[in-house]
Formats: C-alpha cells, structure tokens, sequence
C-alpha cells in the first residue's frame, strides 16, 4: 500500500487579501487628498523652483527609503515620496526650456491613471478588446494626419522615439536587405545631426558604427541631399548595400525639418527606406497655421512619433507609423503556440502585439485618446500653434536688444541665440554663455541650457510649454539679459 503524507497545511497567507482591501478602504480619504493635492501641484506652478539643490545627506536619506523595510503607514510613504520627486529638475515648468520640455497638463495623468488602474492588456485584442480598437483607430487618425495611405497605413504605440526607432530599423532591414547575409554590408544613411537615439538603436539591433554613415547637413541645418547622393554612388561602388535613410522632422537642437519630399524621391529611386524621426517635430502635423512645415512626412514608410514630447502626454507615449501596416506585422509577427492558444492563431486582424517588440504592455494608447477626446481636435491644434509662435516672440525680444545674435532662427518652437558683447573673444563667448545658461539654472529663473551651433556655443529655448505666457517672456528677457550683463563683466 502507499503511504500518502499527512496533508500538509496551507502556507501562512500573511495577509487575507481581504484584510488588503479594507484595511486600503480605510486609506481612501488620504489617497483621494493626495489626489485634489496633485491636480493642485502638476505641473508646478511658476514659483515652484525649477530645481533642488540636493546635499549628500538628502540622497543617503533616500537611499534608506529605497528598501523596503518593514511596514509603513500610508501617510508616512506618501510623505516619503513627495520628498523624493522633490529631487528633480521641474521638466514640465512652465520655464524649463531645455532638451525636449515635458507640457504635460493634468488630463495626461489622469489618462494614465485610468490605463493603470484598469490594467487592461495593451498587446491583444484578445484580452485587451475596447483599448486595442482605441488604439487601432487612433493610429489611423493619427496617420492620415501624416497623410499616409488610409488604406495601408497602421502602427502600434511604443514607450517613446528611441523605441520607435529601432523597430523602424528592424522592419527596414526586413523589407530591403536579403537573408543571405547582405545585412553585414547594409548601411543606414542619417545626417550629422540627427538624434542619436537612432544609431544607438541601429547598434542595439547589431549593425556596426561604420554601417551608420553621416550625411552632412547644409546651412540651413537639413540634410545635405547632395552629400546624401555623393555618398550613395560611393558606396554602392565599394560594394556596400545601402538600405535606409533616416530623416528627421524637428533636430532637438534647432526644430529643422529635412526637405523629407526630396528624400523620398531618392528612396524610391534608389529602393531604400525611408524612415523620419518625427519623435519631435511629427505633431506639428496636427496644428492649424504651421502643419505646411512637416508636409513631407505622407511620403515616409515608417515615422517616429512621440506623444510625450509635443502632444503633452506623461512619459512612455509614443508611437511608430509605417506606410503599409503589413511590414510591421511581418518582422514582429512570430507565431508561438501558446499565443496562438489564447487568441486562436494569427488571425486576418493582427493582434498588436504581432507588430511590435513588447508582448505585455499599458494600454497607451487610452492614455493619449483620454486627453485627446476632452480636449478635442481643434484646440490641440491650437495648443501646438502657441508653441511655434512663443519660439517668434523669444526671437523678436532678443532681436529688440542689443548684444543678441540669433543663431537659427525659430524652427517648430525652438531658437538658439548667444549673448555677444563687442570686443570678446570667440573662447570667452562661449564661456561666457555657458556660463549664463549655469547662472540662470543655478538662480532657478529659467531652465536655458547651453549648445553647440556653428561652431559656436549658444542658448537654446524650446517653447512648447502651454504654461508659458506672453508675460513671462516679458518679464525673462530683461532677466536674461542682466544676467548676462553681469556674467559678461566678469571677462
Ligand atoms: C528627435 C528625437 N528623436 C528621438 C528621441 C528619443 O526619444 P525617446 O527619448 O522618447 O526615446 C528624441 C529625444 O529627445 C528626439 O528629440
């Protein structure tokens, strides 16, 4: 006869979920103060600073925090947590200038906390039915906002640009080189200042630094389309296998836009792909008196977009067109026996999860469609306009004054300028504008970084904050120009 083990008892539950739920219920009126509390304090009002100068003992204070220890009462992590965001740089002020500025407003939150809270699966219909036909019809609108084909056009939402980019990689590679080994010779055409989220990509995906090659840009800072063909003839001779261009709609540094029209028509021509890293620039293609500047972008195969910088979503929003949907599907649709369990097998309707790198994801899109839907067409519209027309009025107060040059002119919200006192030498210009940009940071009354134009090192402000008034620029650029009187005297 076989002897059984006596059953053993169940694992100690260490809490009943139960006693989870109400003991949570009883946290409800803190969770809901901290709700009303952050609609108050996101985004941070204009006298909030812009930064925090943190000291050695904040960050070993918060390194104890990171573990988590023992129980805690609610109120006292909620505490913890504010204290810990406190140590950032307010990248959605409404005078933080730099990079690519977040100008999320609160609905972007609320999005998100709608997404999280209903948990829905962003990659399946299966699972994910109401948020992936969101996603799916969005994408459409979104692309013939491009003006890509209705008919063939599709995408999936991603965590952002670089994301974005590195799928535009792989399908292009797919579509454009052959499997028997061509993949070593392909070379990726992007111009000298392109972002360089894209060649980090194209390592990720193991393409070698030398099959990325720079094209130069001209002097209007657009991709040189004659070095572009230069280099094509050249390499084709080496034997290289050429099969993609990167262009992009809104340098970080400057807001350009490469002439994507001429491009395309090289791209078909030379039967190459063309990608735009719109993760910027791309939604200027949703506003009323400016969209004429991006009206290349219809005659891409594939753009990167991204909603978390210039459509005003919180972080890890993004989203990657194609031209026909079907590519996408064929270098991310791999069949597996398990999914095809869950949803019955490929069916005539990829799944999204078919055209994209990530299985189990946020349902995005219902973040970007939650803010989008309340706002309405017209007004983003109207929002993305603001941007572009508060980069003219910067430049028109600074070409008002003396001692200011304009380095490129405002471009899709952003302009870069230097400080130039008379007599200075080049190596003290640069200095000296490094150091107002340190300055104004330091002096928390603006978040203007230095860069690089030219040769040259200038500043650059990138406007699309909504936040950002008429009155603030009145009342910044004298205050930038007396810091930069005081820093200049010190040279
Ligand atoms: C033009 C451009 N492309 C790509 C990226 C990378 O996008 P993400 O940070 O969303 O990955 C950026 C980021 O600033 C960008 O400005």
């Amino acid at each position: 006869m076989t002897s059984h083990p006596a059953a053993s008892p169940p694992p100690p539950v260490p809490d009943s979920i139960h006693a989870l739920d109400h003991e949570i219920r009883s946290h409800w009126p803190s969770i809901q103060h901290l709700l009303t509390e952050l609609l108050d304090i996101t985004p941070p009002a204009h006298d909030a600073p812009l930064t925090h100068h943190s000291t050695p003992q904040d960050i070993t204070r918060i390194r104890r925090w990171a573990r988590p220890g023992p129980p805690q009462p609610l109120e006292t992590v909620i505490g913890e947590a504010r204290a810990i965001f406190d140590h950032r740089v307010r990248i959605n002020h409404p005078l933080f200038f730099g990079f690519i500025p977040s100008g999320t407003i609160q609905l972007s939150w609320v999005g998100d906390m709608l997404m999280a809270a209903f948990n829905a699966h962003g990659g399946g219909r299966t699972f994910g039915l109401g948020p992936c036909v969101v996603e799916e019809e969005l994408l459409r609108w979104l692309a013939a906002r491009l003006g890509l084909p209705a008919r063939t056009a599709g995408g999936v939402f991603v965590s952002g640009g670089s994301v974005a980019n590195l799928m535009s990689i792989a399908v292009a590679r797919d579509q454009k080189l052959d499997g028997n080994g061509q993949a070593a010779r392909g070379v990726i055409y992007l111009s000298e200042r392109a972002h360089y989220a894209v060649a980090k990509m194209a390592r990720g995906l193991g393409f070698a630094d030398r099959q990325v090659h720079r094209v130069r840009c001209s002097e209007a800072f657009e991709l040189d389309v004659e070095d572009l063909k230069e280099q094509l003839v050249a390499d084709r001779r080496q034997g290289l296998v050429p099969f993609m261009i990167v262009a992009t709609c809104g340098y970080t540094e400057t807001g350009t836009v490469d002439p994507i029209e001429d491009l395309a028509d090289i791209a078909r021509r030379e039967s190459l792909w063309l990608h735009v890293d719109g993760a910027y620039g791309a939604s200027v293609a949703l506003s009323h008196a400016h969209a004429h500047l991006v009206a290349g972008l219809g005659a891409a195969d594939s753009v990167a977009w991204d909603a978390h910088k210039w459509l005003f979503s919180s972080f890890g929003c993004g989203m990657l067109l194609v031209r026909h949907r079907d590519h996408l599907r064929s270098t991310f649709g791999v069949h597996s026996e398990l999914m095809d369990q869950q949803s019955g097998g490929l069916s005539e309707q990829p799944e999204p999860w078919d055209l994209s790198v990530e299985l189990t994801r946020p349902a995005r899109a219902m973040s970007l469609w939650f803010m989008l839907r309340v706002l309405g067409e017209e007004r983003i519209g109207r929002m993305i306009d603001y941007g572009i027309d508060m980069a003219d009025s910067v430049q028109a107060r600074l070409q008002a004054r003396e001692g200011w040059e304009i380095l490129t002119n405002a471009k899709l919200g952003i302009v870069t300028f230097r400080y130039k006192p008379g007599t200075c030498s080049e190596e003290d210009l640069d200095r000296i504008n490094t150091t107002i940009s340190e300055t104004l940071v330091e002096d928390n009354l603006a978040g203007i970084f230095s860069v690089r134009v030219s040769g040259v090192v200038g500043l650059r402000v990138c406007c699309i904050t909504t936040r950002l008034s008429e009155e603030d620029i009145d009342r910044l650029i004298p205050q930038i120009d007396m810091t930069a009187k005081g820093v200049s005297k010190h040279f």
